[in-house]
């Protein structure tokens, strides 16, 4: 699929690699509906983005929230007269160990608000705008693409139960969808990129990040715009879908 001059719709797209596939979106001539929590981040985000002479409109809305997504892909139909691609990447972390045991007894466990709160925005997030968007794309009748940000983690992650669980069922949700949306000549796939230098891992202790740089073959952290090349590369090559590409540098976790 070509990109100029197609919806694409981003979640969690004010910032991070949300905002990054936007960038190139938005280079190839792509208008954007750009879905997200952080109003301000937003405002900043279509600034920016206008100047490439694209159409660029934010939505206020809470990923895991039936209504919201609802009421935002209705709007989004609407603005732009149609829905061509979804990447739903709008997600969160909230690390921790299953159980900690100190002095022969039990000193915490991971609560559910912990665990749910994770699977509530990774998961059912990535499920509920899936939905809407592919219901726009049937009833339009002009096929799209999703595409679902997975991770590293999906494989199995220390602390981060949570996390893992919901990116192995966007890989799952992935392949089902390839399967039933086909049909309608809509493609999905999945990207499960391992550590990305953002504001996130800028934050992270040194020792920390040269563990994770020596676990990679190519001896560093990825950069977001490799992640937007591959978004760039599921939906304009026509043959991809039902799989995930890891996009890693190689390490395994
Ligand atoms: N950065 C990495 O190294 C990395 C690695 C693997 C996977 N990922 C995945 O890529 C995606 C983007 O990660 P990032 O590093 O850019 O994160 P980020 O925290 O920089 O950006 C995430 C964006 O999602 C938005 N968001 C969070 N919860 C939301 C909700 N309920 N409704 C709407 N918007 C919401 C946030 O406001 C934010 O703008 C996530 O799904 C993440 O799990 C990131």
């Amino acid at each position: 699929m070509e990109i100029k001059n197609k919806t694409v719709v981003i979640t969690g797209g004010a910032q991070g690699l949300g905002f990054a596939m936007a960038i190139e979106m938005a280079k190839h001539g792509a208008n954007l509906a750009l879905i997200d929590m952080q109003e301000s981040v937003l405002a900043e985000a279509k600034t920016t983005l206008e100047t490439h002479g694209v159409t660029v409109r934010t939505y206020v809305a809470n990923v895991a929230v039936e209504s919201d997504v609802e009421a935002v892909f209705n709007a989004i139909q609407t603005d732009f007269g149609n829905v061509t691609v979804l990447i739903n990447n709008a997600g969160i972390l909230r690390d921790g160990m299953l159980l900690k045991y100190k002095d022969g007894a039990i000193s915490a466990k991971m609560s559910l608000q912990q665990f749910q709160s994770v699977i509530d925005v990774n998961l059912t997030g990535v499920f509920l705008c899936g939905r809407e968007a592919a219901v726009k794309m049937v009833e339009n009748g002009q096929g799209g693409v999703i595409i679902n940000m997975s991770s590293v983690a999906r494989a199995g992650n220390m602390g981060q139960t949570n996390y893992s669980a919901a990116k192995a069922g966007v890989v799952a949700m992935t392949t089902s969808w390839a399967k039933e949306l086909g049909r309608y000549g809509i493609r999905v796939g999945a990207i499960a990129p391992g550590v990305i230098r953002t504001s996130m891992t800028d934050a992270m202790k040194p020792e920390a990040k040269e563990r994770l740089v020596a676990m990679k073959p190519v001896g560093r952290l990825g950069e977001a715009e490799e992640i937007a090349h591959t978004a760039k590369y599921i939906i304009e090559n026509d043959f991809f879908t039902g799989r995930v590409i890891e996009i890693d540098g190689g390490i395994r976790l």
